[in-house]
């Protein structure tokens, strides 16, 4: 929190899908809502400006590559100069080039590994001196499932979900003693635009091996990222939490 009471919170792959419901969330208390996306048009981030300007908040918008380290330098720099503060940073933007490994492309590795991995090290890192300084801070990472459990198809985006539950680990450790929490969520199959991709065939393999019997809703990750950053989760770090319907327990 800081001097206006109002939390700065930071959420990339906050146009659609889960960083919107996350975004919504944070609308609840009035938050100071800064999104970042990168989808090649404008459509959603639109939506989701307009749903948040009609909660009454104060949102904006940036499209920016969060894999590329100078873009989230530059962006970071300009947030930290307006703002003064960062209070809340979720690591949310995330892609799949999903393929066997025997046919998987070094581009396929990069790319994924580069937006789902590199870019959470980008951010964070752009964030952490500040959040140093104002011996507060609260980071949630997405991570997934399939970074516990493995996924055919899926080498490169299982790592990258793997990487990020270490970093966090690694970097809770870091920084618990600068009153900063840090901590990744791992959803199960959630119905949003990236599931939306699969063939219906995988669709309902997945949802035979969920205990719950059905697909998540991003809002149902979104109150979890939400109560991780509130004080009500002021024990918890480097944890990762599960949100699943039973599919890994
Ligand atoms: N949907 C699921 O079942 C599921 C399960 C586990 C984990 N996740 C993870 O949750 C997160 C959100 O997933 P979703 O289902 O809402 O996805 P989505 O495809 O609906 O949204 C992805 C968001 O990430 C942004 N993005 C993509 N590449 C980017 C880049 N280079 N720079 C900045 N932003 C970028 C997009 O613009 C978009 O806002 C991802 O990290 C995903 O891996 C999703």
């Amino acid at each position: 929190m800081n001097e206006n009471g109002s939390r700065v919170v930071v959420i990339t792959g906050g146009s659609r899908g889960i960083g919107r419901c996350v975004a919504l969330k944070f609308a609840e208390e009035a938050a100071r809502i800064v999104l970042v996306h990168y989808d090649p048009d404008e459509s959603a981030a639109q939506e989701t400006l307009a749903l948040l300007k009609e909660k009454g908040v104060q949102v904006e918008a940036h499209k920016v590559d969060v894999s590329v380290r100078q873009e989230v330098e530059e962006l970071f720099g300009d947030i930290l100069e307006r703002y003064g503060r960062v209070d809340v940073l979720v690591n949310n933007a995330g892609i799949t080039r999903d393929t066997l490994l025997m046919r998987m492309g070094e581009k396929d590795w990069d790319a994924v590994l580069n937006v789902n991995l590199k870019s959470v090290f980008n951010c964070t890192q752009a964030v952490i001196r500040a959040m140093i300084k104002q011996r507060s801070g609260c980071i949630v990472s997405m991570s997934s499932v399939v970074g516990q459990i493995g996924n055919v198809g899926q080498a490169n985006y299982s790592a990258s979900k793997a990487g990020i539950m270490g970093f966090t680990k690694t970097v809770a450790r870091e920084v618990a003693a600068r009153g900063i929490r840090v901590n990744a969520v791992a959803p199960g199959f959630i119905d949003t635009e990236m599931t939306a991709a699969l063939p219906e065939k995988v669709r309902q393999k997945f949802l035979e091996q969920i205990p719950l019997g059905r697909m998540g809703r991003p809002e149902e990750v979104a109150e979890v990222v939400y109560w991780l950053c509130s004080d009500s989760a002021s024990y918890l770090t480097g944890q990762v939490i599960h949100v699943n319907g039973g599919l890994y327990m």
